[in-house]
């Protein structure tokens, strides 16, 4: 059954551990996601770009995809079907399609802007029973083309949101999409207590979590990171693993590649960052 993330996450907070949201572009990081997460035993958040949604044909095929799968393989451990940097436009089209849970992005807008339309969707979310992230300050790199700078939040600003009714805060404490480069100066933890100690219990988000040193990620859930966010790692061991499979010339008996075969070491690979992540995170057993 697919659930919202209010009560995963909360259930994280007060645990001093943190929920995975992984993205998925297809059926294969689907399935090798759902399967880690049960095995593991952990609560998981299947995150969707506006992209990769597209990519897939759209976000009704994708919930259909997801339901299905997490019915067929017999997933018992709560999962949340989530829209990433979702516009305003994309967070409606997810709310049709029977997304559980919605991130709206209004980082990049004026303040006042960015509360005017959280606050809607907030109402339209609930009213639904799904969960709802909003954003403060742009997380550094690119989100489907769009290229943030990786500010730091500005904790009255997180408040003001907070207070809206979200379940949920991503805020922006030096963090950056992408594999960080040589000169990346760290997370702020300066400005991560200062959001805490202004947003009280919500649960925070840390997006950009590829490439964060490990202790980094421990300090931040000990401070009151909840969700954290894996993409790229994904990315990269599923590609690594492929073109292996590729130069290896394996099964290439004059018919070509079998997808099924070749896409294999690459959904093996995610299994095993999938799980790598979650033993990191604490959420093992915690479903
Ligand atoms: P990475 O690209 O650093 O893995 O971050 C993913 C993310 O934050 C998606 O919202």
């Amino acid at each position: 059954m697919l659930v919202n993330a209010a009560e995963m996450l909360k259930k994280a907070m007060e645990g001093k551990y943190a929920v995975g949201h992984f993205n998925i572009n297809n059926l294969e990081w689907t399935k090798a996601i759902l399967l880690t997460a049960q095995e593991l035993n952990s609560p998981v958040i299947l995150g969707v770009s506006e992209g990769a949604g597209k990519y897939m044909t759209g976000f009704e095929t994708v919930t259909q995809m997801v339901k299905a799968m997490d019915k067929s393989l017999g997933i018992t451990v709560p999962v949340a079907l989530h829209l990433d940097h979702g516009t305003y436009d994309g967070c409606y089209k997810c709310i049709k399609a029977g997304f559980t849970s919605i991130m709206f992005d209004g980082s990049s807008l004026p303040i006042e802007e960015n509360i005017a339309k959280t606050t809607e969707l907030v109402h339209v979310a609930h009213q639904l029973g799904m969960s709802i992230e909003a954003e403060v300050g742009a997380i550094g790199g690119e989100e489907d083309g769009v290229i943030g700078k990786g500010e730091c939040a500005d904790p009255a600003e997180c408040k003001a949101i907070a207070d809206l009714g979200i379940d949920f805060l991503a805020a922006g404490i030096g963090n950056i999409h992408g594999v960080y480069p040589d000169n990346w100066e760290g997370l702020s933890f300066e400005t991560l207590d200062a959001i805490k100690k202004t947003v009280g219990d919500m649960p925070l988000v840390l997006h950009g979590g590829t490439g964060i040193p490990d202790d980094m990620i421990s300090k931040a859930i000990s401070l009151g990171v909840a969700k954290i966010n894996v993409n790229t790692e994904c990315q990269l061991v599923f590609a690594e693993a492929t073109r292996g499979y590729i130069e290896a010339g394996k099964d290439q008996q004059g018919k070509g590649f079998d997808p099924r075969k070749l896409l294999n070491p690459g959904f093996e690979a995610i299994k095993a960052k999938v799980k790598e992540k979650m033993e990191l995170f604490g959420s093992i057993n915690k479903a």
